[in-house]
């Protein structure tokens, strides 16, 4: 995989675009996780915090690893967490396929529109399912593999077929498509 495959910071306005609220939804997505009290949260490839900032607000008692491997990326968020998250949205810097945070401590592993970019599909998700406690969930969100008008070039988008071959790879079980997004695949697996 090419490095020209990752996320440019330069085009960091495309993950603010307010039509993304249109097309994919954070409370959408948060209804469909239909999670019971979840309290530590891991998003990998966070980006802004398009979906960290959001899903923080739907409880107190939520703290979220914002992890990314762009020192850039992690810079913006930094200096742009309201400041009533700050003690609950963490960045945190991560490597390729790797996060420095111990066994089982999560209730959801999340990664959006970030399969397409990965290096090693299948080290991400033993990653995941490393960090996740058990029951926990994992989500892959990704944009469909179909000709649209954005998002990156159909060619290197993976099919919602194999997200799920991914997950189950990894050793999760439940493994489910949600069809609530136009254009996106959303898929979850428990550990
Ligand atoms: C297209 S952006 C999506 C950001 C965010 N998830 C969203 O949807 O708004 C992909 C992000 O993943 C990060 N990224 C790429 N490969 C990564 C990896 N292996 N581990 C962690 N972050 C990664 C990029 O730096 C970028 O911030």
């Amino acid at each position: 995989m090419h490095e020209n495959r990752k996320f440019d910071p330069k085009s960091i306005d495309k993950l603010n675009n307010p039509e993304r609220f249109d097309r994919e939804n954070p409370d959408v997505i948060w209804k469909e996780l239909g999670l019971k009290e979840p309290r530590v949260l891991i998003d990998i490839g966070a980006g802004t915090g398009f979906f960290a900032i959001p899903f923080a607000r739907k409880s107190p008692a939520i703290m979220i690893y914002a992890c990314d491997l762009q020192q850039e990326m992690l810079d913006w968020l930094e200096a742009h967490i309201p400041e009533d998250f700050r003690n609950r949205v963490k960045p945190f810097k991560m490597e390729e396929s790797e996060v420095s945070l111990p066994d089982n401590i999560a209730d959801l592993v999340y990664m959006i529109n970030l399969h397409h970019e990965l290096e090693d599909r299948d080290a991400m998700m033993k990653e995941a399912f490393r960090l996740l406690k058990p029951g926990g969930t994992v989500m892959v969100m990704d944009w469909k593999k179909e000709d649209m008008p954005m998002g990156p070039p159909v060619t290197i988008r993976i099919t919602a077929e194999e997200i799920v071959g991914d997950i189950e790879k990894a050793g999760f079980r439940e493994v489910k498509q949600h069809p609530v997004l136009k254009f996106h695949s959303m898929v979850t697996g428990r550990k």
